[in-house]
């Protein structure tokens, strides 16, 4: 089978690998923006380009392809979905109409809140230029302020951490000069991931992962697009009430019926659901279009079915079922020195011995055989074992096969941090 993936990151090493293991002999074609030496080490060609550059469509077409996935949430924004329908290429990834889910936070929230979706936090939009919001955050006291369109997830802010009411007011004039603006009520709690295959009307769920956004140790310094995640050998994570669970299911359920209904289009591809677990129940923090990265290098070793399977029934809306290995795993990034706000660049990485974890490349390239750093996420490792405990040991023997201007959150996946969520979610649900 002849499959196209779009995207160069840890994320779409991931797919690659999966992709690659399918008994149905792939023959795999790669659009990336970077030679990713993990990626191009698996494909068969792949072609140096903008992500969102319709010459993906060219490519896919002059080399025959038989099923496209995308990676990353810019070609998913930029409509290359539906360019690769046209061209009669089916597509593992949404049409532009039904991704919007991901790509325009405004129109998500009043999406939610005209079909009635369950885990809505108090919102209002404030269209490009317009006035009101100071009211607004003073009415909700304590509040989060989000660009309504793409920002790599970091443009979101947050009072306490980030800010106090003063300086909320001040980052929405700025969001403003831009783009529409959302603020909302700032949830507490504890946050979980859930992802699932979906093919316009059937969710196959797998197993919560938590994403740690903070730069540093402790869920200390700037947010980040993700230092590391882990998941437990079960559906559920160690924090988390088996209801949360099932209450996710259900949300992403409704918000898939409910896409088609707005929009008239089938939502095929992947569906991401961030939530807020809190004393009294579950919030959407938002939705993504597509794996979490790093999310999808934890459940995607796991996946038992054949990934090329799982994307056919995606295609024709005829996915079954699809079961996970009962696992642990710990996924660790090593990111330049200074990342994210002074990130050290093209500086040389060594990948030695990575013991019995799996390794990832992420946004690193590959020059006259030798490894740089771009400046964003660089490498990760994956540990799997029984346990998270387990796993995460073998997370950081990975860690010590990774020499350079690195570094990582030494904290993920530890006991001492589980028993921390753990113990701030018993604080909170004690109320209720
Ligand atoms: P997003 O780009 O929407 O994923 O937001 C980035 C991060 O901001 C999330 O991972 C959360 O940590 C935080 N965040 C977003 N919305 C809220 C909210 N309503 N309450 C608390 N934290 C939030
Ligand atoms: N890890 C967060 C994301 O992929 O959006």
């Amino acid at each position: 089978m002849r499959v196209l993936l779009v995207g160069g990151g840890g994320r779409e090493h991931a797919i690659a690998e999966a992709i690659a293991r399918s008994r149905k002999s792939p023959e795999l074609y790669v659009a990336m923006s970077k030679k990713n030496p993990g990626i191009a080490h698996l494909c068969k060609d792949f072609l140096l380009v903008k992500e969102t550059d319709p010459a993906v469509v060219d490519f896919a077409v002059k080399n025959m392809i038989e099923l496209a996935v995308i990676g990353p949430e810019a070609p998913l924004a930029a409509g290359i979905p539906d360019l690769l329908w046209d061209a009669g290429i089916p597509v593992v990834g949404p049409r532009k109409l039904a991704a919007q889910i991901e790509f325009d936070k405004a129109w998500t929230r009043n999406f939610m809140k005209k079909y009635g979706i369950a885990g809505l936090p108090k919102f209002r939009v404030f269209r490009k230029g317009a006035g009101g919001s100071n009211e607004f955050i003073d009415e909700l006291g304590d509040v989060v302020v989000k660009p309504a369109g793409l920002t790599g997830g970091k443009g979101v802010r947050v009072m306490g951490d980030h800010f106090n009411l003063e300086g909320a007011k001040a980052y929405a004039r700025e969001v403003l000069n831009n783009d529409d603006l959302v603020v909302e009520e700032r949830l507490i709690g504890e946050e979980f991931t859930v992802q699932a295959f979906v093919d316009g009307s059937t969710l196959a769920f797998a197993p919560a992962v938590q994403d740690h956004k903070r730069a540093y140790e402790g869920d200390k310094g700037p947010n980040t697009g993700g230092m590391g995640s882990y998941n437990d050998s079960k559906d559920i994570l160690p924090f988390m009430r088996k209801s949360d669970y099932t209450d996710a299911r259900k949300i992403m359920t409704e918000a898939v019926r409910a896409i088609r209904k707005e929009t008239g289009v089938p939502y095929q591809g992947i569906l991401y659901g961030q939530f807020m677990a809190m004393g009294n129940g579950i919030s959407v923090i938002e939705f993504n279009a597509r794996f979490g990265d790093p999310e999808a290098m934890n459940v995607l070793p796991l996946l038992d079915n054949d990934f090329l399977d799982v994307c056919q029934g995606i295609v024709t809306g005829t996915l079954g079922r699809v079961a996970f290995k009962k696992q642990a795993t710990v996924c660790k990034y090593a990111v330049p020195s200074g990342y994210p706000d002074n990130p050290v660049k093209d500086s040389p990485v060594q990948i030695g011995d990575t013991g019995d974890a799996l390794l990832f490349y992420s946004s690193v390239y590959e020059k006259d055989n030798k490894v740089y750093t771009t400046g964003s996420r660089a490498l990760a490792v994956l540990g799997m074992a029984d346990t998270i405990g387990e796993a995460e040991k073998r997370a950081e023997d990975g860690l010590c096969g990774l020499k350079g201007s690195l570094y990582s959150r030494h904290d993920i996946g530890t006991d001492a941090l589980i028993l921390k969520r753990v113990l701030h979610m018993e604080e909170l649900r004690k109320d209720h």
